[in-house]
């Protein structure tokens, strides 16, 4: 695996971050602050400069700092004793991006660069909540196993959205339908294609991830559920003849706008019957199976942003999820309110920056030997 770490961060006017600049150290750097500070933020910031995507809203301005009129993240690289350098900037509705100070091909070849997995509460409900986490799982690990799957992810939305609204419009024998549903067949089928081969390489890491934390008397399956089908003209035949009952709703009942990950737990659906132990200790695995993915499809070990995770995870995760951290070497940000979670990471974990954030400023521990 190459390691790769963020050297040197610097945010402009994100969130509550006004002006920040950070030099992290490779290994476990501590995130701490009492609540509303920015620590959240200054993931966001990161986990921003490294996909182009917030992983807390789909409307980045949100991420803007009040009264600012845009927003930035440089943020200095190493991978493999290499530098680089990745800029992202966010003004209004438009997105900036640069590699080594030059426009990327693409927002997916920006985005698979410098991988970095989040684990954020929000993700507690992974397994318990509706499909479309499951979904955004899905994409994501595509997203580093195949990249050209964004490409049919973006296009078969934006084919979604014009036959949604011209079936509101013009009705179901509507012929300026037909265009779109061949979008929709074609970008669909290929989607639906690149998440069933992420959702083998997701099963397959997670009963890996699961084999040390779940106790072997309970039986865990996960398959994948295309609401589609990965044959183009299959695709297209379902669309035509399904309009007249999709008129009456707002979004087409076939394809994979309705795909899901369905788990189960002794023969049963977790999202079910799982206690909250249960969801907390799947979506911990699931976390450590879409690491173990990107680890995979890119030869590099992805930085690993964990936010507030103590306060999501019991006593016996919270250990798991250190035992795993301990036996790797990617670089990890990991936020906490809590004191007591500083003085077990510096004890257990060799190699740790501690930073500490008050009113949107970052302050270095002075005890924790910047080198
Ligand atoms: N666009 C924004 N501009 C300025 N402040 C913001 C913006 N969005 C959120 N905030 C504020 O930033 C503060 C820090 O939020 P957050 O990073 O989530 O804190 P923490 O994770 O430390 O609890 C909150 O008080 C929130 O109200
Ligand atoms: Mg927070």
């Amino acid at each position: 695996m190459r390691p790769l770490c963020f050297d040197q961060v610097s945010v402009r006017n994100l969130r509550v971050l006004r002006e920040v600049d950070l030099e992290p150290c490779s290994g476990i750097n501590i995130v701490a602050g009492a609540n509303g500070q920015g620590k959240t933020s200054l993931l966001e910031a990161i986990y921003l400069v490294a996909t182009s995507r917030s992983f807390r809203t789909h409307k980045l301005r949100e991420c803007i700092a009040h009264g600012a009129s845009a927003g930035s993240v440089r943020a200095r690289l190493l991978e493999d004793g290499q530098q680089r350098e990745q800029f992202f900037a966010v003004s209004g509705n438009e997105r900036v991006l640069k590699l080594d100070g030059s426009k990327p091909p693409g927002v997916a070849a920006y985005a698979v660069r410098s991988p970095v997995v989040v684990f954020h509460p929000g993700e507690v409900s992974l397994t318990a909540g509706p499909a479309s986490g499951r979904r955004t799982l899905l994409d994501r690990v595509a997203l580093f196993v195949d990249p050209r799957s964004y490409e049919h992810l973006v296009a078969y939305q934006r084919a979604l959205k014009s036959r949604n609204r011209l079936m509101a419009t013009e009705g179901p024998s509507s012929r300026a339908l037909d265009p779109y549903e061949e979008l929709l067949a074609r970008h669909g089928s290929r989607l639906a294609i690149a998440r069933r081969n992420a959702a083998t390489a997701l099963i397959q890491a997670l009963l890996l991830a699961l084999e040390p934390l779940a106790p072997a008397s309970l039986k865990v399956l996960a398959t994948y559920a295309p609401g589609g089908s990965d044959q183009e003209q299959e695709m297209l035949e379902r669309l035509h003849a399904g309009r007249i009952r999709d008129s009456r709703r707002s979004s087409p009942g076939f394809g994979p706008h309705l795909d899901d990950l369905v788990l189960t737990l002794d023969d049963r659906p977790a999202r079910v019957v799982g206690s909250q132990g249960q969801h907390r200790l799947l979506t911990l695995a699931l976390k450590i199976a879409e690491t173990g993915c990107v680890a995979q499809a890119t030869g590099i070990d992805p930085v690993l942003l964990l936010d507030d995770v103590s306060s999501e995870l019991d006593a016996e995760r919270t250990d798991a999820l250190f035992g795993f951290l301990a036996q790797r070497s990617n670089q990890v940000f990991v936020t906490t309110t809590r004191p007591e979670m500083v003085s077990r990471l510096r004890s257990e974990a060799p190699g740790t920056r501690l930073f500490e954030v008050v009113g949107g400023a970052v302050r270095i521990d002075p005890g924790s030997g910047a080198s």
